[in-house]
């Protein structure tokens, strides 16, 4: 409880944060976030647990669970801005550039611990994956709230094969 009385109180303040604004307002509350796993929930329609734990018009705060070799699809954030601190566990964070056609080609991986930022800037495409033999547990603060979030598939998941 005393976790989301501190996201509150720390987040209802922010009206149009910049993403150094969101990352220092997380890391004020850093003494309380080993409490985030009991807000954790079990993948159901996604392939990880999600729970938005806190939503104003301006910002929301979500719990990801990725199981143990799970991953998210490769995504953007729409016009968000997003940062996020890896609680539990250990994750690859995959960004991604689109090629002449569209299709995203891996660029990066940043190997992420417990304990540690990681950042969603603005126009960000990226994939985080949990290749390793625990569940990966973490918050993300995303401003303004997720919408128009854009998958995208990986040209060899959609050759058509004609031989
Ligand atoms: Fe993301």
């Amino acid at each position: 409880m005393m976790l989301l009385r501190a996201i509150e109180q720390t987040f209802c303040k922010l009206q149009e944060p910049s993403l150094d604004q969101l990352k220092a307002a997380l890391q004020s509350i850093d003494c309380l976030l080993h409490n985030v796993p009991d807000y954790k929930t079990e993948p159901q329609q996604l392939s990880y647990g999600r729970n938005v734990i806190y939503s104003t018009k301006n910002l929301e705060v979500i719990v990801i669970h990725i199981p143990a070799s799970g991953s998210t699809a490769i995504h953007n954030h729409g016009s968000s801005v997003g940062t996020a601190c890896l609680i539990k566990g250990s994750l690859v964070n995959t960004k991604f550039l689109l090629d002449s056609e569209g299709y995203p080609i891996a660029q990066a991986d940043d190997f992420i611990r417990a304990g540690e930022y990681f950042e969603a800037p603005r126009e960000q495409i990226h994939q985080l994956s949990n290749p390793f033999h625990e569940p990966a547990i973490s918050v993300h603060v995303y401003s303004p709230p997720l919408d128009n979030v854009k998958r995208y598939l990986p040209y060899s998941e959609v050759l058509d094969y004609v031989i």
